[in-house]
């Protein structure tokens, strides 16, 4: 056979390489090219003339569609993220680390809905129906007519399905077992989870069912992850956590039906996932003790606010290059944060090992916590406490100029609720005449205020 009938593509992007390379030109990852035929040549349309195809009618934008009906889950936190419920003949991608509670949510979720009525069918290709009926009497939900199969084919799971009543509601236990005898190319592949994927969305689209795929995250880029399916679907909700906690975050990354920055919130059980209904104070850790080096964030998720707080530890390095861990931040908004407290703040923090935690195991996404983390690490540098019941927010600029955030009036507004009546924030123009909401204009201010500790005297 020739050689031009195999091509290389990444695992990790999907990018299309000719030949084999240890790193991929596209997304920089090592060792995620996997060699599969090339029955299509990637410019296949080349030299070839179009087919002369039928005109469609075109339309107008006004129309009088109805807002598609919705499934509702009975689980408020996971239809509050996918837009107020689950549209029907659409595809739902969940994505997150092993072990993190895919199937244990999608189970709850079904089992509810199959006692409303739905016919709700659960394919998994990771676990024997055995181990799904073990799991479901853990949860407690045994009894709920859900329609079980361990399959992994895809024709078999798409016969499956259009036999005997439309199902509305199908999970897919995970896209990375999907496996098709049309596509040759090992299981977990790019190309089998997208033909495997393609293939059940464009049955969901033609039923009217909904279709809810799991996807692993996986680090190793051996299998392919669900980034390679998500411009496909319609929705893509990733499930996040520690799992040394026990509180599970639902994210939506995309969503064609609703908003993209919703969050639900998880605790994980003995008995399964249980709704948090409430979440402003689950990520707090001990802030109430007031110790240096820890800053209360007024943060935002979504529509909803949330206190987080944010630990930082910093402690004279013994090492040549001193350490930077971070947990649930991001590397180099603290790499960038430490540039700009040493530039504009006159903070000698260089020769230090830093570490930053945010407790609970949540991961911070918005730029407002830079503030928050900004004063945790002064707070731990020069051993002075920020003052009791403060909360902080606001986004640091490379000039050291302190940003106001988005939303203030309603975190201010949390955070008083809560009992943190000192604000820490960004002066941003208005005269406020609150003295318990402290404007800071620059990271010199902030270092002034709590290396002189200036607020002490409240
Ligand atoms: P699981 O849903 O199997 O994760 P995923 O499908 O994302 O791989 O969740 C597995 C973890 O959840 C496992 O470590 C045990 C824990 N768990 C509980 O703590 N309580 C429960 O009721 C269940 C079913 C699982
Ligand atoms: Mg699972």
């Amino acid at each position: 056979m020739a050689r031009s009938k195999v091509r290389y593509v990444c695992q990790a992007c999907g990018a299309v390489a000719p030949r084999w390379a240890g790193r991929c030109d596209a997304c920089g990852e090592w060792n995620t090219l996997s060699e599969e035929r090339a029955d299509q040549p990637v410019s296949g349309a080349k030299g070839r003339t179009l087919p002369k195809g039928r005109t469609v009618a075109l339309q107008t934008l006004a129309g009088n569609e109805e807002a598609p009906p919705r499934i509702l889950t009975g689980i408020g936190e996971l239809d509050r993220v996918a837009g107020g419920g689950l549209v029907p003949g659409s595809a739902i991608l969940i994505g997150g680390d092993p072990g993190i509670g895919k199937s244990t949510l999608l189970l709850q979720a079904l089992a509810r809905m199959a006692q409303a009525g739905r016919r709700c069918i659960y394919v998994s290709g990771e676990e024997a129906v055995a181990q799904i009926r073990l799991r479901a009497r853990r949860l407690g939900v045994a009894e709920a007519p859900v329609l079980l199969a361990a399959e992994t084919n895809v024709s078999d799971i798409v016969s499956t399905l259009s036999e005997g009543a439309r199902p509305d509601v199908v999970v897919i236990d995970s896209i990375q077992t999907l496996w098709s005898s049309m596509i040759e190319a090992a299981p977990g592949t790019v190309s089998q989870l997208r033909a495997g994927t393609e293939i059940l969305i464009r049955h969901a689209k033609k039923t009217g069912c909904v279709m809810l795929f799991v996807g692993h995250v996986t680090k190793e880029g051996q299998i392919a992850g669900p980034r390679v399916v998500e411009h496909m679907v319609d929705t893509v909700l990733y499930f996040e956590g520690d799992r040394g906690h026990q509180y599970r975050i639902l994210r939506a990354v995309k969503n064609r039906f609703g908003p993209t920055d919703e969050i639900g919130v998880f605790e994980m059980a003995g008995r399964g996932l249980i709704e948090v209904e409430n979440p402003s104070l689950l990520f707090m850790g001990d802030a109430q003790a007031q110790s240096a080096g820890a800053a209360v964030l007024a943060g935002m998720e979504g529509a909803r606010p949330l206190l987080v707080e944010v630990q930082a530890l910093v402690a004279p390095s013994a090492l040549g290059t001193p350490r930077r861990a971070v947990v649930g931040w991001d590397t180099a908004r603290l790499a960038m944060v430490l540039a700009v407290l040493e530039t504009h703040g006159g903070v000698r923090i260089g020769g230090h090992d830093v570490y930053l935690n945010i407790a609970g195991g949540l991961k911070v996404r918005e730029p407002a916590a830079d503030l928050a983390a900004a004063a945790a690490l002064v707070s731990s540098l020069t051993g002075n406490p920020l003052p009791p019941r403060t909360a902080v927010f606001g986004e640091i600029a490379l000039s050291g100029v302190i940003r106001p955030a988005g939303q203030t009036a309603q975190r201010i507004r949390e955070a008083r609720k809560l009992g943190f009546e000192t604000i820490i924030t960004a002066a941003d123009g208005t005269a406020d005449n609150d003295p318990a909401i402290r404007r800071v204009e620059t990271v010199a201010d902030l270092v002034a205020m709590i290396a002189g500790n200036a607020l002490s005297g409240d």
